[in-house]
């Protein structure tokens, strides 16, 4: 199995663009090719380019969540790629999205009607966790246990027909789950949810223990409200819960979240990535 950072936040190739945003490119041992989240801006596009990677081979593209940061390079995928379908909540559909950190509250989603009327048939929506194939699945949060981030205090929504503006429930994020030979692999861009619950809900879906490893942004980012204690409390229950589990993030998840766990967890847990990086896992 291939995984590539095709845009993240961090860079350290300077012919590669980096922006606030994720896309991620999978490459299964089954033969699929899988793009989970398109950026903001589409430049993830001229990044696989440069990478060698032609998009036309993806067989199925998915979308984490209705944030612009994932969902804004959507439709450059759908220019580049002709056949491709792409999976996302159905909740995301007309909704509008906004976030108020930094104080000024402004709006983080695009228009995704233009995109379903300009490219009918593309669009899959989804309601509920699902296998799309026999080690592929979409899974939505079902468990609501563990904190979820601090930093969803800044973010809102209006659903499509709403006109009040109402505190964020992320019932439209859903993460990508590999089942291999060694445990499930979790890809959770966002991590809305609290990366705890999302392991819960994609383990029991799943239905193992076995998370081989949780690849994503956190949602932690540095002024998000997670204050030391917090973050003890997260490391000592990975830990717990999950020792034998890789971690790999980047994205929204801050300096000072990413060294907390990369000093508090143990010594070959917690991974970085960014833009360009390129993982091989073979099972
Ligand atoms: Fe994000
Ligand atoms: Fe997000």
């Amino acid at each position: 199995m291939e995984i590539i950072f095709l845009i993240d936040n961090r860079l350290y190739d300077k012919k590669l663009f980096s922006e606030h945003g994720l896309s991620i490119l999978i490459k299964t041992d089954a033969g699929k090719t899988i793009l989970c989240d398109t950026g903001l801006s589409g430049r993830f596009a001229d990044n696989a380019e440069k990478l060698g990677e032609d998009l036309q081979k993806t067989d199925f593209a998915v979308i984490s969540h209705g944030h612009n940061d994932h969902i804004g390079g959507l439709e450059r995928f759908l220019q580049t790629n002709g056949t491709a379908p792409v999976y996302m909540s159905d909740k995301i559909t007309g909704s509008l999205y906004y976030s108020s950190r930094g104080g000024k509250n402004h709006k983080i989603s695009i228009d995704t009607s233009i995109l379903e009327s300009t490219f009918p048939e593309r669009i899959v929506k989804v309601e509920k966790s699902r296998w799309l194939s026999e080690d592929t699945a979409l899974v939505f949060n079902t468990c609501y246990k563990y904190p979820e981030p601090a930093g969803n205090k800044f973010l809102t929504a209006k659903s499509p027909k709403g006109t009040c503006e109402y505190p964020d429930d992320f019932l439209h994020e859903m993460s990508l789950v590999f089942r291999t030979p060694k445990g499930i692999i979790i890809i959770s861009p966002c991590s809305h949810n609290g990366i705890l619950n999302i392991a819960e809900s994609c383990r029991k879906f799943a239905g193992t223990n076995d998370i081989f490893a949780f690849i994503g942004g956190f949602h932690l980012p540095d002024g998000g409200g997670e204050k030391e204690k917090d973050l003890a409390e997260l490391s000592g229950m990975l830990e717990k819960l999950y020792p034998e589990m890789l971690l790999y993030t980047g994205h929204c998840t801050g300096e000072t979240a990413l060294s907390y766990l990369s000093e508090s967890l143990h010594r070959g847990m917690m991974h970085e990535f960014y833009t360009g990086l390129k993982i091989f896992w073979q099972f």
